[in-house]
Parts: structure tokens; C-alpha cells; sequence
């Protein structure tokens, strides 16, 4: 079976819907037909400041909630990218073979960094691209199920796998992005122009997976609308409906089209309250097997410690290869 893989940051207390709609539900539901490598991201995590405690305390937190959104320990590799040593020894290799400029082009660094000032960001922050690079080649997976804030990291992947291929011999399988169009970027739902955000999005403008369902419930009613009264995907002239409609088809499975249909004559206030019910009722039980999880960890630790040796099945003979290749000589 061809394999897929995919990480997420433990950067929040929760998931917010544009993490799990864009992302982790393609994970599950990718891992009847591939061979999943699934993984929390500490090592990402730090190239902004983390407060220790709070870092592992979400590390877990967020491992528990890849469960419970159905990633399957029995079908998949669910490990922490730190207890693969592997991932940062290739992103070595994958930062000599990048240019200072390329690197310099990826847009989430220059976002991120535009922030602090480029003075304030650590250099961490501008060699992340390779350590995701590393994250991925190393598994030689068919597809990287993300979101489209992505992209451009994949394509960098696709880069440096090529130059390492074509500089040394064939090491690498190019990656493909697995993108799917209608959730590939969920909006704030108070900005509706831009993309949900732990970092970036207001409270009000964002949907946490582990919030009290009532406040999920209350920022779907408070969503920003759209002037005008007519229910009506079209992104241009209404985003704020768009979204939710977008949101609403994605949690029910009803295509846009057929909920355009039942809405026809009725207003922003009825879709709002109708997705704000949709939301409480698909975040209920996800919220009960997260915090189970979490309660007891035993259940939570086995699976990242067989997850880990699962992973390091494939990501050791992944660097033994690339370290002959690039001319390091074994250890006696
Ligand atoms: P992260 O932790 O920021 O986000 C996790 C996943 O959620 C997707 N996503 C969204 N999708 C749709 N709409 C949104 N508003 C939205 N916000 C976030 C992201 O695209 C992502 O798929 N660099 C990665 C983590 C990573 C990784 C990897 C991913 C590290 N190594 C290797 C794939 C392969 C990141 O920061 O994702």
C-alpha cells in the first residue's frame, strides 16, 4: 500500500474546524486505502518561544484528539516527531541543499517573521520548510494530506527531493499534495476574507474543537454576513455565507448546491442557527473522547510508543541510504 503522511503543530489548547476540515479528517479518511505516518509536530512548535509545561501538556492534548477524530492507532503510525531523532538529522542534509533565497521566498516565514520583526524571529523559524521536508521524505509517502496554507512547503519538499535525487541517485518519491478544494481553507468566521488561525484569528473568529459546545454554538450565530439576504455560495460578493456553507456541507455532507436549495427564501439568522446546532452536535461527542483520553493516559502513551517504533522502522533506513549517499562514512 502506497503510504500517506501528514503532522500537526501543538501550538493551542484545540484544534480549530480549519485544522480538522482541512486536514485531519482526510486522515481518516485516507487510512482505509495508504499505509499512515501521522505525527505531532513539537519540534515545529519551537521556532516561536513554548512554555515548557504548556508544550507537553498540548502535545498530548493534541495526540488525544487525532483519536478522537477517528485516526486509528490499529491502521496508523500516530507518533511525536521529538522521539524520532531521524527528522532532525535530515533536515540537515535537506538545509544544505537549499538556498538561502528559496528559503528566504516561502511566504509563511516572511508572514511570520513580518511580525516580530525579522530580528525577532530565530533561524529555527526560517529552516522549518526543510524540517517539514525532512518530516515527509523521509517516509517516501504518495501523499501529504494538508491544507492549502501548505502548498508551498510541499512543493519546496518536491525541490529538494529532486535535487537530492538528481545530485546523488534516486533516493526520494516526489510527494503529492492531497488538497482537498472545498475545505482546503476554512475562513474566519469573523474576517471571512482570511483564513482561520490559531495565531492570527480573533476569539469570536475561530471554532475550537474542545470549547464548550454553547460558545462554539454562539460564534457560528454571531458569524459575520454578508449584506444583501439571499443564501448563496459565491465567494466573491459573499464570503461570510460562502463559509458557512462550506462548513455546513462539510460536517452534514450535503453538497452546497442541495442546501442553497432548502434555504431558498430564508434568512442568514435560520442557516446560523441551523449550523450552530450542527456544530454543537458533531464537537459533543469528539470533546467526551478526547477528555477520556486524556484522563487516563496509560491507552494515550502505548500508542505513541508503538506509533514511534513503527516509524522508525522506515525513517532509520531512510537515513542510513541518504547518509551513504552523501558520503559519510558508517560508525565502526
Ligand atoms: P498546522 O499545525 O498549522 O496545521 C495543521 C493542518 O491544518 C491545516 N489548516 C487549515 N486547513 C484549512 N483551513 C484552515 N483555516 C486551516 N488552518 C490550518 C494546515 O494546512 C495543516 O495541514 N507545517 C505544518 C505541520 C507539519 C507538517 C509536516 C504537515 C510539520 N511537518 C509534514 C505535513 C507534513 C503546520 O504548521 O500545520
Amino acid at each position: 500500500r502506497p503510504r500517506v503522511l501528514s503532522g500537526i503543530q501543538p501550538t493551542a489548547d484545540s484544534y480549530h474546524l480549519g485544522n480538522y476540515l482541512g486536514a485531519v479528517r482526510q486522515w481518516d479518511a485516507l487510512q482505509a486505502d495508504y499505509e499512515p505516518f501521522f505525527f505531532i509536530a513539537d519540534q515545529h512548535a519551537i521556532t516561536v518561544e513554548q512554555d515548557p509545561k504548556v508544550l507537553r501538556r498540548r502535545t498530548l492534548v493534541a495526540a488525544a484528539q487525532l483519536l478522537a477524530a477517528g485516526v486509528d492507532p490499529e491502521r496508523s503510525a500516530i507518533f511525536v516527531q521529538s522521539h524520532l531523532p531521524e527528522h532532525a538529522q535530515l533536515a540537515w542534509v535537506m538545509e544544505c541543499l537549499t538556498g538561502f533565497g528559496e528559503a528566504r521566498r516561502m511566504t509563511q516565514f516572511k508572514d511570520k517573521s513580518a511580525k516580530g520583526g525579522e530580528g525577532a524571529s530565530s533561524v529555527g523559524l526560517f529552516a522549518y520548510p526543510m524540517l517539514m521536508a525532512a518530516d515527509i521524505l523521509l517516509y517516501r509517502p504518495a501523499y501529504v494530506p494538508v491544507g492549502e496554507d501548505q502548498r508551498q512547503h510541499l512543493e519546496l519538499t518536491r525541490d529538494l527531493a529532486q535535487r537530492f535525487n538528481s545530485r546523488y541517485k534516486k533516493t526520494f518519491r516526489l510527494p503529492e499534495p492531497y488538497i482537498l478544494k472545498e475545505t482546503a481553507k476554512i475562513y474566519d468566521l469573523q474576517d471571512p476574507t482570511s483564513k482561520m488561525s490559531k495565531s492570527a484569528s480573533s476569539p469570536g473568529g475561530i471554532i475550537e474543537m474542545l470549547d464548550d459546545p454553547k460558545v462554539s454554538a454562539k460564534k457560528i450565530r454571531s458569524a459575520v454576513t454578508d449584506s444583501g439576504s439571499e443564501i448563496r455560495f459565491d465567494e466573491e460578493s459573499k464570503p461570510g455565507i460562502s463559509n458557512l456553507l462550506r462548513i455546513y456541507s462539510a460536517l452534514t455532507g450535503s453538497t452546497v448546491e442541495k442546501l442553497e436549495g432548502e434555504y431558498v427564501g430564508r434568512g442568514y439568522g435560520d442557516l446560523k442557527k441551523d449550523l450552530a446546532e450542527v456544530v454543537v452536535d458533531f464537537v459533543t461527542p469528539f470533546r467526551t473522547t478526547t477528555f477520556e483520553l486524556l484522563d487516563d493516559q496509560t491507552h494515550l502513551m502505548s500508542v505513541l510508543e508503538k506509533g514511534a517504533e513503527q516509524a522508525r522502522e522506515v525513517a532509520t533506513r531512510t537515513l542510513a541510504d541518504v547518509y551513504e549517499r552523501v558520503g559519510f562514512v558508517p560508525p565502526a
